[in-house]
């Protein structure tokens, strides 16, 4: 992965290296493709595709319903999963227009009703602003995000008064961590918490994406970073929200460290779960 120290002067390069990474993703959507019979399968069965560390709170959120928005939906299997825990509605939104029909297949194909919205996360429409109990977002969402503020703006923008944003994502902590060591070491080259770099690359891990999809010449850039938990709860924060919520967990979304037993990975967090509720009403 090469360290690209992209300079981010204005909004028109978050623009641009955002687009390129829907781009990327767009192209990778085949795996999503790939799983929708699964995916179609484990939703008729009244499985949702939600984690332990989010589950409780948000049947909790939902006793009474309530319109949700999951931001970068990807294939759209955890925001219908959302309606097996008390969604009233659903609206999807993500920078991949592959992704979208896809999700919009598999709703389809289950009889349910979503919406689904094309857009960069960085600049949500207007048309979704202060219309959500939750907006729901993570697993693998603010890595791609060139700007945190940004993204806690918009994110925050569509929660309405007296909703709540809700983030269950991938622990920053584990950036640290070299995947392919069969124990815990430090990353040799990308080992730092505080790391600001942006890593651009055109590969995709084959323990995410399908084996049969080998990173290909000529296939889009896709840019990602860090931020650090201190980063994202300061600019949910500052956006005026009231954090009720921030809970670190072992269990992991994405099965990163294939080498490292559970009893080493359980003893560090791989996931964090922020809520956050918007004054008023
Ligand atoms: C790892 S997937 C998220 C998976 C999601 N948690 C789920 O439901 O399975 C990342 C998603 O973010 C989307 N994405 C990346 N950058 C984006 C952006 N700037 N705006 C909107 N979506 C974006 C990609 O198209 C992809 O669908």
């Amino acid at each position: 992965m090469d360290k690209t120290n992209e300079v981010l002067g204005n909004d028109g390069d978050i623009t641009r290296l955002h687009t390129e990474t829907g781009k990327a993703w767009d192209e990778a959507s085949g795996q999503y493709t790939r799983e929708l019979d699964a995916a179609v399968a484990k939703l008729e069965a009244g499985i949702a595709n939600l984690m332990e560390p989010e589950i409780g709170h948000l049947t909790r959120l939902l006793s009474s319903g309530g319109d949700v928005l999951h931001v970068q939906c990807a294939g759209g299997t955890d925001t219908l999963s959302l309606l097996l825990v008390g969604a009233s509605t659903v609206t999807g939104t993500d920078i991949s227009p592959n992704m979208l029909a896809v999700a919009e297949e598999k709703a389809a194909r289950l009889n349910l009703d979503a919406e689904w919205v094309l857009a960069d996360t960085a600049r949500l429409p207007e048309s979704l602003h202060n219309r959500f109990d939750i907006v729901y977002t993570g697993r693998g969402a603010l890595n791609w995000m060139m700007d945190i503020n940004i993204w806690a703006r918009n994110v925050c923008a569509c929660v309405r008064p007296g909703g709540h944003l809700f983030v269950f994502e991938g622990h920053p902590l584990d950036w640290v961590w070299d995947e392919t060591a069969p124990t815990l070491q430090i990353h040799p080259e990308y080992g730092g918490y505080f790391d600001t770099n942006v890593a651009s690359d055109t590969e995709w891990p084959t323990s995410y994406i399908d084996a049969d999809m080998e990173p290909v010449a000529g296939w889009s850039k896709k840019h990602e970073r860090q931020w650090t938990l201190g980063e994202v709860v300061t600019a949910v924060a500052q956006q005026g929200m009231i954090i009720e919520v921030l809970s670190e967990h072992p269990e992991y979304y994405w099965p990163a460290h294939t080498l490292l037993p559970w009893h080493e990975m359980k003893k560090l967090p791989h996931t964090y779960v922020l809520i956050a509720r918007k004054p008023g009403e």
